[in-house]
């Protein structure tokens, strides 16, 4: 039995109260207790660990008591198990030392036994589930195929991943391959880890919107779609796409229970755009957590107002960023926390 299950009520289609809040990132580098960690061991053998996975999972419910936990792993994980070679380098990012490039290149591309090669994720969730007690929610997640490509493809971040493009534009076959082949292992995935216990999964499409609404189309919407109705009936499931509000007519059509959008789209103009009681997430811009208590607490009260506290969840239109002061992280979650409605 979940305590506080406000995020998945809400999730569910109920009328409550006051929404729900967390923050995607929200186990990462702005809290200290992370950065002790972070000295002692790389990134991926805190993700490997079930024991360091889940004290960093529960680090920022401790100290801000938000409405719902997100595992703390990556969305790289899946092509690693699928035989791509992943770094996390220092001051750089993912680093991918032999991108693919080629149809050639996907035959070292492997759709994998899941339970061997991310149990350790799924060991992660079910001691992070222990831990947890009941307290609040425990949501899983997965990137996007079309994202997960972007750094299979261009070998590093970037900010236009032409190279990802170049790949699909010119091997369209292979990049619809090297999809499908991510798009079956994130379906295994996400149902292992909600076999393992994830209440709530979210996708991630953080790099969907520098595709243009055709290519979308081609590229990502699809294969997001089939991951969505392959979960249909098992947990709720978030659509965040970063800059993809071109396609929220699809995602407002899909089965999805709720839809994470980012600052660049208005509240109102989100909610234009979809079903009166459709369930939307976001979207303050994470800059403003760099300002003051004072205007984070306008901000919010003025956002909840925008999007209406019902069928929505609070949250950033992005990840946290790591230089932001933890008083103004604690403002946020205490205006959603104090936020009364004038009629419920
Ligand atoms: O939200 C959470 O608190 C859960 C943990 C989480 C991480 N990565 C931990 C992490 C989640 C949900 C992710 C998802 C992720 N990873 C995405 C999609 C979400 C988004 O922000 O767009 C993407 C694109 C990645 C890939 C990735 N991982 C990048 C580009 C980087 C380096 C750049 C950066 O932001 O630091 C990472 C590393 C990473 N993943 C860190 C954390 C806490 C920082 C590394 C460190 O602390 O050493």
């Amino acid at each position: 039995m979940i305590k506080n299950d406000l995020f998945l009520r809400v999730l569910n289609g109920e009328a409550t109260s006051r929404p729900p809040v967390w923050m995607m990132r929200q186990a990462g580098r702005y809290l200290p207790e992370y950065i002790k960690i972070r000295e002692k061991y790389d990134f991926f053998t805190r993700c490997q660990t079930p024991e360091l996975a889940s004290e960093i999972t529960i680090q920022p419910i401790r100290r801000y008591g938000m409405d719902a936990a997100i595992l703390f792993s990556d969305i790289l994980v899946i092509p690693q198990a699928m035989n791509i070679e992943v770094q996390m380098v220092p001051n750089v990012g993912p680093v991918i030392p032999n991108p693919v490039r080629s149809l050639k290149d996907l035959d070292q591309v492997i759709i994998p036994e899941v339970n061997e090669s991310l149990g350790y994720v799924f060991d992660a969730i079910k001691m992070t589930k222990e831990k947890l007690e009941g307290q609040v929610p425990l949501i899983g997640f997965a990137g996007s195929p079309w994202t997960l490509l972007c750094y299979i493809v261009q070998g590093r971040g970037s900010k236009v991943f032409e190279l990802a493009k170049q790949f699909c534009f010119n091997e369209p076959e292979a990049a619809h391959l090297l999809l499908d082949k991510l798009t079956e292992t994130t379906i295994e995935y996400l149902k292992g880890k909600i076999k393992a216990g994830a209440d709530v999964i979210q996708l991630f499409d953080s790099w969907g919107g520098i595709l243009s609404p055709e290519d979308y189309l081609k590229y990502s919407w699809p294969y997001l779609n089939r991951i969505i109705d392959a979960l249909e009936d098992q947990v709720p499931v978030i659509m965040y796409g970063k800059g993809c509000w071109f396609a929220m007519n699809e995602f407002n059509k899909s089965k999805a229970s709720a839809i994470g959008i980012d600052w660049t789209c208005a509240p109102k103009t989100a909610r234009s755009l979809v079903d009166s009681k459709r369930v939307l997430q976001g979207n303050l811009d994470p800059s403003y957590l760099l300002s003051n208590p004072t205007l984070i607490t306008n901000k919010v009260n003025q956002m909840i107002g925008e999007f209406g506290h019902q069928h929505y969840i609070v949250n950033l239109g992005h990840g946290i960023t790591p230089k932001t002061p933890l008083d103004n992280v604690k403002a946020f979650f205490d205006t959603v926390k104090n936020y009364q409605a004038l009629e419920v």
